[in-house]
């Protein structure tokens, strides 16, 4: 990242029209690289997100032995070292703004003969990682950490480590495959109790590189068993498009007038769609086109039309599905015809920023009507018309956070006289093409 902020100002050039497609998936990329690092020989991915979180995970796992290079169709091509092969870093492991390649690279690390250091931009610093510290301690791996249980760490890697029976006490995808990911150079069986669904890309992929991998449903809860020292063979992936980027130019397409735009090639895996439902129950012409299979997961072109919407009332349950589109869903709320209210979204609290103070903040600013509450926001509609920001509003602070600056961009889009983010920066995270691909469909100016 450049040293200094960038703030750009976005409004509305007109309608959106035409096609585009999103970078790749963030957490099916981290996820390929991962297992890939875990396999012996080649594996080749297409489509990778090529984002500063991933290349975060590419460069911790380069680290410790694997070789990663591209071929000259772009194609990542990985040289695994296998389960167990992991070699000791020299220098500490970056993470970055990733909250992913932390917790995740956590768990890969818990069980292997090695000691790592974890160390993080500001953002990441303030993130909790208790939930995976108390996991992989009960496997037997041991951490040197300031209390608070934030970066910077050092995990101390045990082997043999040891099975265990966990059930997540947050709802977290994060947790569970970083759980998942150390019991793979564990003897016998470890298992994660899911009392809550949530995204399930790890066991997908586990699967497609060979893993024994167990999926069953007790009293409503799902239960997964990875059995350990496996041995995984290298395997050839394709990336979707990531739904939780797809969100922003589809939401800036139901509510910029006369907009209707595709995104092609955008991953519809159920655990991920809780936006799309719930626009769709607030009204938004939103449509799956050419659904497929791609890898393992579904995909298909996603339509957007611009669309009056309605209020809702989000059911807390949902939240797990669609984690990271709540700050977009506020800037939907924000146009729509009466309230959206949101609950059981402690979680928030605790991404790349506070989302929901952030967002409170930002819309506030916008003149859209807001209470916070400290498990939700409820925002009070303006039925389509513009919002309010000008030139004297202050610019909105992105905290770090690329949903953050994302979604004020498309507040920007739905704006009388436009709205300035402080930074466009933090959107290299997960998707650096926004502002170019926003050109592309003739949403803003070049
Ligand atoms: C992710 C899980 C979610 C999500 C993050 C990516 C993953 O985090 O917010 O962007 O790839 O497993 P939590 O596990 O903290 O909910």
């Amino acid at each position: 990242m450049s040293e200094k902020p960038i703030p750009r100002t976005f409004e509305s050039l007109g309608p959106m029209s035409g096609y585009a497609r999103v970078p790749g998936d963030k957490s099916i990329s981290h996820r390929a690289l991962i297992l890939s690092a875990m396999a012996v020989g080649e594996s080749r991915i297409e489509g990778l997100l090529e984002s500063e979180d991933v290349i975060a995970t590419v460069a911790a796992l380069w680290s410790m032995g694997s070789q990663i290079g591209q071929d000259s169709n772009g194609n990542w091509v990985v040289n695994g070292v296998g389960v167990g092969g992991l070699l000791q870093p020299e220098t500490a492991l970056d993470m970055g703004n990733s909250g992913t390649s932390a917790r995740l690279l956590m768990g890969l690390v818990a069980s292997h003969a090695i000691t790592a250091t974890f160390i993080g931009d500001p953002s990441l610093s303030k993130r909790p990682m208790g939930r995976v510290i108390e996991p992989l301690s009960k496997m037997g791996a041991s951490f040197s950490v300031t209390p608070g249980d934030r970066l910077p760490l050092m995990v101390h890697g045990r082997v043999p480590a040891v099975p265990i029976e966990y059930r997540l006490p947050v709802a977290s995808a994060q947790v569970k495959s970083a759980i998942m990911l150390a019991a793979l150079n564990t003897p016998g069986i470890t298992r994660v109790i899911e009392p809550e669904r949530t995204r399930d890309h790890s066991e997908r992929m586990l699967a497609g590189f060979g893993a024994e991998v167990g999926i069953e449903e007790v009293d409503g809860e799902r239960v997964i068993a990875v059995t350990g020292e496996a041995e995984l063979r290298p395997h050839n992936m394709s990336v979707p498009g990531d739904p939780s980027s797809a969100a922003f130019p589809l939401v800036a397409a139901l509510l910029v007038p006369g907009s209707n735009v595709l995104i092609q090639h955008v991953g519809i895996n159920p655990t991920r769609t809780g936006l799309f439902e719930i626009l769709r129950e607030m009204g938004a012409d939103l449509t799956y086109e050419n659904e497929r299979d791609v890898g393992g997961e579904p995909v298909a072109d996603i339509r957007a039309r611009h669309s009056a919407l309605t209020g809702i009332e989000v059911p807390p349950d949902i939240a797990p599905r669609m984690i990271d589109e709540f700050p977009i869903l506020f800037v939907a709320a924000a146009l729509a015809d009466g309230q959206t209210v949101t609950r059981g979204l402690d979680e928030l609290r605790h991404k790349e920023s506070d989302r929901l103070a952030a967002m409170a903040r930002g819309l506030a600013q916008l003149g859209v009507p807001v209470e916070e509450r400290p498990d939700g926001l409820t925002i009070t509609g303006s039925g389509g018309e513009k919002l309010k920001g000008d030139y004297a509003t202050p610019h909105i602070a992105t905290e770090l956070d690329h949903r953050i600056a994302m979604s004020f961009t498309v507040a920007g889009l739905a704006s009388a006289h436009g709205v300035t983010i402080d930074d466009i920066r933090p959107m290299a995270t997960s998707f650096p093409s926004f502002p170019p691909m926003l050109e592309d469909l003739g949403a803003i100016g070049r």
